[in-house]
């Protein structure tokens, strides 16, 4: 798209994205950890950019993507980097959108030194829990400890067969606590590693819109319509 075709709604507000997947550290050369590309984060920075925003991207492992202009890029790793960067970045953001995919869990242990094989089989990896970001930020706002604005989450679903993937999404949202869920459709090659997305925008409000198959800047697009539009003031 054009960024002069965009409409420069967000000037003068400042934002939030985190971007990528963790990973999690098992020694100094293997880790935990996911697919995800940062691509739709990345789109997500873009739009918020080329539309006026003061953008902090939050990066975690997206060493292949072109970094876009006029945005604040700070590169983590793990999920305890992501939590302490988006921390950081949030504290007077009008809004925080975490499409990063953060690792639920992480080794308990991290070897100093590469693990190397020996003759008998290997241990069990131990793994423990990692924050939950998008939790924590939710629960330092409403204790006052953030002084953050509208908290948007994403989540991946397939569904299955008992429940659908609005279904879960709903579930989601009501569970995370935040202003917005961008749920996407997942499964049959959807979304992991191709250049479409599909899904819902759920509110805490109750109101859902779907989101059709497009671009992720498409995407990104949608989800600035519906932050920008719950701005405090608007
Ligand atoms: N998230 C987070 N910290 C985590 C895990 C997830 O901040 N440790 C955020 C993601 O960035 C995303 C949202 O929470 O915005 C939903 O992530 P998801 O993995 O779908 O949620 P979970 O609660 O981990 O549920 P699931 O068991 O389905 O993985
Ligand atoms: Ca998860």
């Amino acid at each position: 798209a054009d960024p002069a075709a965009l409409p420069r709604d967000l000037e003068g507000r400042s934002v939030v994205v985190s971007a990528g997947g963790t990973r999690e550290p098992l020694d100094p050369v293997r880790y935990l950890g996911n697919r995800s590309s940062g691509r739709q984060g990345f789109a997500l920075a873009r739009v918020a950019a080329q539309r006026g925003a003061e953008v902090t991207l939050v990066a975690a492992n997206t060493a292949d993507l072109p970094v876009p202009a006029g945005v604040e890029l700070r590169r983590v790793e793990t999920a305890e980097q992501l939590r302490g960067e988006v921390f950081a970045a949030a504290s007077g953001a009008d809004a925080v959108v975490m499409s990063a995919a953060v690792a639920d869990f992480r080794p308990a242990e991290h070897a100093a030194h590469k693990i190397k094989k020996t003759g008998s089989d290997p241990a069990p990896v131990e793994l423990v829990r990692n924050p939950d970001v998008l939790s924590e930020l939710v629960e330092a706002r409403r204790t006052g400890a953030l002084s953050t604005g509208l908290v948007v989450g994403f989540a991946a679903e397939t569904g299955d067969p008992d429940t659908g993937v609005l279904e879960h999404g709903a579930d989601k949202l009501a569970r995370k606590g935040c202003d917005l869920l961008v749920v996407n459709a997942v499964g049959d090659g959807r979304a992991f590693e191709v250049e479409d997305n599909a899904g819902w925008l759920l509110a805490s409000s109750g109101e859902r819109r779907p989101l059709p198959h497009g671009a992720k800047s498409l995407l990104a697009s949608r989800v600035w319509d519906a932050v920008g539009g719950r701005f405090v003031g608007n």
